[in-house]
């Protein structure tokens, strides 16, 4: 097993499960609701430690209860919080998901207003320890100080970068990473009507990477550097309960196959499966 560091952040997401989407400006009442840690870096690291691996999150809390609950949380599960900073007096990051039970689809307002982990955070880590360090695609200057000091002084360690929001500049960031995690929101807002257009596009300019493209229901698609293009199916599960971080899942998937060997055809064919029984359940316990 594997020595695992993810970098990104932990929200609060507060999720109201309704009876179909509501219309603007319609009051409607939730069938149930729950509070549960979220964030996609660490969502990623929960189901990495379920499989066996040694995880620890480098990310910013507040010194408030919520984030008692956050640190709490991932504890539980395994996931060691010594290189996250605490600022005091501030507030963790909020997310108020409304959750389909007709579909699963989770819609998200997310709200933050908390410091994020910088490099100077991320330099008094001793990488070392790591086979693999994780990356959300956020806080660019910063990330992009973080994977090349990692470049130079963990070079064991295999890069990955989430690229899942269409954040300006983030291009600058993608040639520091081993393995680039795109999303459907990120290609279609880059005008790419399919993943291996995207991917085929992007293979140039980042030669040595493996890219990766998951497409909701439709599964995903890899690209390795020389040129070879898998694609796997989703795989729904009975019925679809919840969606949400059915990525950061995929995520994880793919992160856990490739440490376990696996070539990358039967990578991302894991991962689907893996993110395909997430979004039958609610949460992310028992994904082992
Ligand atoms: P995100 O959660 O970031 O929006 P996607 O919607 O692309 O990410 O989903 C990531 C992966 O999760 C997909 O590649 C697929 O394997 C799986 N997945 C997502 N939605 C479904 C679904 N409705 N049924 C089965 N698998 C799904
Ligand atoms: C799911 C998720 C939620 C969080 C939001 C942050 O992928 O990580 O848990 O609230 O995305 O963008």
């Amino acid at each position: 097993m594997a020595t695992v560091l993810g970098i990104g952040i932990a929200t609060l997401d507060i999720i109201n499960e309704v009876d179909g989407y509501p219309a603007e400006d319609a009051e409607v009442r939730a069938l149930a609701q729950r509070r549960a840690r979220g964030g996609n870096a660490t969502n990623t690291l929960v189901v990495l430690a379920q499989h066996g691996h040694r995880c620890h999150w480098g990310g910013v809390l507040s010194d408030e209860a919520d984030a008692a609950g956050i640190r709490g949380d991932l504890e539980r599960h395994g996931v060691v919080t010594t290189p996250c900073r605490v600022v005091a007096g501030g507030r963790v990051p909020t997310s108020y998901v409304t959750l389909n039970r007709r579909n699963g689809s989770r819609t998200i307002i997310h709200y933050r207003d908390l410091p994020e982990f910088g490099f100077l955070d991320f330099a008094v880590v001793d990488l070392a320890p790591f086979d693999w360090i994780h990356f959300e695609g956020r806080n660019l200057a910063e990330t992009r100080r973080m994977l090349e000091h990692a470049a130079r002084t963990a070079p064991r360690a295999r890069r990955s970068l989430e690229v899942e929001k269409p954040h300006e500049g983030i291009d600058a960031l993608l040639p520091l990473a081993d393995v680039l995690l795109f999303s459907r929101r990120f290609a279609q807002a880059r005008g790419y009507g399919s993943a291996p257009d995207l991917l085929a596009d992007l293979q140039p300019r980042n030669p040595d990477a493996l890219l990766v493209c998951a497409w909701g229901e439709a599964g995903a698609w890899a690209l390795e550097p020389d040129g070879t293009l898998h694609q796997s199916p989703a795989y729904p599960p009975p019925r679809v309960v919840e969606t949400l971080g059915a990525g950061d899942v995929f995520n994880a998937g793919i992160i856990h196959a490739l440490l376990d060997g696996a070539p990358v055809g039967q990578a991302i064919d894991r991962a689907g499966r893996l993110a395909g029984r997430k979004c039958g359940q609610a949460g992310l316990d028992g994904l082992a």
